[in-house]
Formats: C-alpha cells, sequence, structure tokens
C-alpha cells in the first residue's frame, strides 16, 4: 500500500506539534515508484477550462527543473548535516523529489507531442536552475557552504508553497465536479500528498544549519515574487500557444483577458484564490511559522492510501 510508514520516536519540533494536533507526521520517507499513462489524456483536461488546465500545466514545465535542482542542493547539504534524524529525512526527502521530477516530466514529454514546443520557456528555466542557481565550483568552503544555506533557504520557502498547493489540491472537488481527468488528477494529487508528507523536511533542515530568522524572511520575500513571475510566465506561454485562446491576436490573449479568466476559473474552485496563496505566504513570516500548520498529513496519508497511482506503485 501507499501509506507512510513506521512511526518514529518524537524528538523533533515538527513531531510535537504533529502529536498535539494528532497528525500523522514524524513518519519515515519513502519514494514510491508511480507511473502514468498519458495516451488518453484529453485535451483540455479540464473539460471547457483550457485556461485553468493550461495554468495548472506550468506545473510539467516547472517542476522537473526545480525538483532536480532541490535534489542537488540536499545531495550538497548532506555532509554538513550532524543529526541523524534530519539526514534521514532529507534522504527520503531526496527519494521522494526526484521521483516527482520524473513524473511531471512524463507529463511535459505527453504535453510536448501533441502540443506548442515549450521548450524556449525551458531553456530559460534551465539557465536560471543551472547558471543562477548552480553549484560554483572552486569557491572557498565557507562561501561554498553559505551557497548552499542560501539555496536551502529558497528550497524552504517553495516547500511552503508546494505544502500549500498539496493541501489546495486534496480538497479542490470542483476539479472533480467538472469532470478533470482522472490521471492528471491522481499525479497532482499524489505529488500534493507527498509535499504535505515531507512539508517540514526543507525548514527542518534549514534550522539545523541556520536558525536565524532574517535568512528564512528574506529568502521568502525572493522566492514568493519569482515564484509568481515564473508561473505567470509559463501561464502566458502556453496560452499564447493554444490557438483557442490566442484567437487571431498574435501572441496570445491580452495580460487582463488572462487575469480574467484566471480570476473567474479560481472563483469556481478550480485554481488556487490568490488572496489564499499571499496570506500563505505572509503565514511564512511569522516567528512561531512551522509547516505543520499547513495542510493536513491526515488527509495526505488517506489519500496516499487510496490513490491509483501509489497503490499500483505498491503493488510493484
Ligand atoms: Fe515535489
Ligand atoms: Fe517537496
Amino acid at each position: 500500500m501507499g501509506t507512510p510508514a513506521t512511526a518514529r520516536a518524537a524528538s523533533t519540533a515538527s513531531t510535537a506539534r504533529a502529536a498535539a494536533t494528532f497528525e500523522p507526521d514524524g513518519l519515515v520517507l519513502r519514494p514510491r515508484d508511480v507511473r502514468f499513462d498519458w495516451s488518453r489524456l484529453p485535451t483540455p483536461w479540464i473539460p471547457g477550462e483550457p485556461v485553468a488546465s493550461h495554468i495548472i500545466n506550468v506545473l510539467h514545465l516547472l517542476l522537473p527543473e526545480g525538483e532536480r535542482w532541490f535534489v542537488r542542493v540536499f545531495q550538497r547539504a548532506l555532509p554538513m548535516i550532524t543529526d541523524d534524524r534530519v539526514r534521514e529525512d532529507v534522504l527520503g526527502f531526496i527519494g521522494q523529489e526526484a521521483i516527482h521530477a520524473q513524473a511531471h516530466q512524463g507529463a511535459l514529454d505527453h504535453l510536448r507531442a501533441g502540443g506548442p514546443d515549450p521548450d524556449p520557456y525551458l531553456r530559460q528555466l534551465e539557465w536560471f536552475f543551472h547558471r543562477v542557481l548552480g553549484e560554483r565550483p572552486g569557491l572557498p568552503p565557507g562561501r561554498a557552504r553559505e551557497q548552499v544555506v542560501e539555496q536551502v533557504a529558497i528550497i524552504a520557502a517553495v516547500e511552503h508553497f508546494t505544502a500549500f498547493l498539496g493541501d489546495w489540491v486534496l480538497s479542490a472537488d470542483a476539479l472533480d465536479r467538472a469532470g478533470a481527468d482522472p490521471v492528471m488528477l491522481d499525479l497532482l494529487r499524489w505529488h500534493g500528498a507527498e509535499e504535505i508528507e515531507h512539508r517540514s523536511v526543507a525548514y527542518d533542515l534549514l534550522r539545523h544549519l541556520d536558525p536565524g530568522y532574517p535568512r528564512r524572511i528574506r529568502s521568502m520575500m525572493i522566492t514568493g515574487p519569482i515564484l509568481y513571475w515564473l508561473w505567470i510566465r509559463g501561464a502566458r506561454f502556453l496560452m499564447a500557444a493554444d490557438p483557442r485562446l490566442a484567437g487571431s491576436r498574435p501572441g496570445g490573449p491580452r495580460r487582463v483577458e488572462s487575469g480574467r479568466a484566471f480570476l473567474a476559473a479560481s472563483r469556481r474552485g478550480l485554481l488556487p484564490a490568490p488572496g489564499q496563496a499571499v496570506r500563505s505566504g505572509l503565514r511564512y513570516l511569522r516567528r512561531d511559522y512551522h509547516p505543520t500548520q499547513e495542510g493536513s498529513a491526515r488527509q495526505a496519508a488517506a489519500y496516499l492510501a487510496t490513490s491509483p497511482a501509489a497503490r499500483a506503485a505498491a503493488a510493484r
């Protein structure tokens, strides 16, 4: 079965908080070898909702590069970890994120075969994750360590949003009512559930390497806007390439039109409400913040117990 496994002794803040709220946190994280068959994926995969489908499809553009970068950063952080439990969580996180990247890559390859060529946008992402955020060989050890800690802080901020999105998609009944493709929904919900399952790992690693408040805040102030900008760029790229939306206007729909379409879809529950996302970002700035406050580990475990992909992975 795809349920999270063995409970461990409680020692970290995350486990203490989880115990207080009867949430099954503090589990051994393990990757699930999921597979998805995209051969019958309709376009758009939310019937009659091309804008909402494109906006969610940005995940398939962003996550393969982004999550492979998470893995590289965490592998570089491993030698800095002096706590066995943090190391064990980081290893579990690496395993899960590597499979997330692979699963979204599968969806991306399918979209590429039947739709617009995403390579111009992907080349920008590659430059961003390899050149701007890539490892700089030859740095003195102190600066190399500082670079890794800074990048762990960025990942902790991103992981706050992935937990937020995971929580949203697990509860987004409007997607079921709209007849969204069940394979895509399973990918999103399996991924969302694992994001909640490992929601504390990047934050706990950051606190292990730098318990200070300023770096956490600084990284969110940078990460939130960059993430928003990357997402908007990706969505506009996909919409501009869709002849149903672009109409006769070269370059796709106007910003105001796509903005209105986004707000209308979020009002119908097909996308997260922007206000909710902003409020979630602000919660990260609180001094008493901890990721266990984001989403429900119980709900995530319940989904993983029934997810077709997670169940098939367990049967293999
Ligand atoms: Fe992930
Ligand atoms: Fe994650």
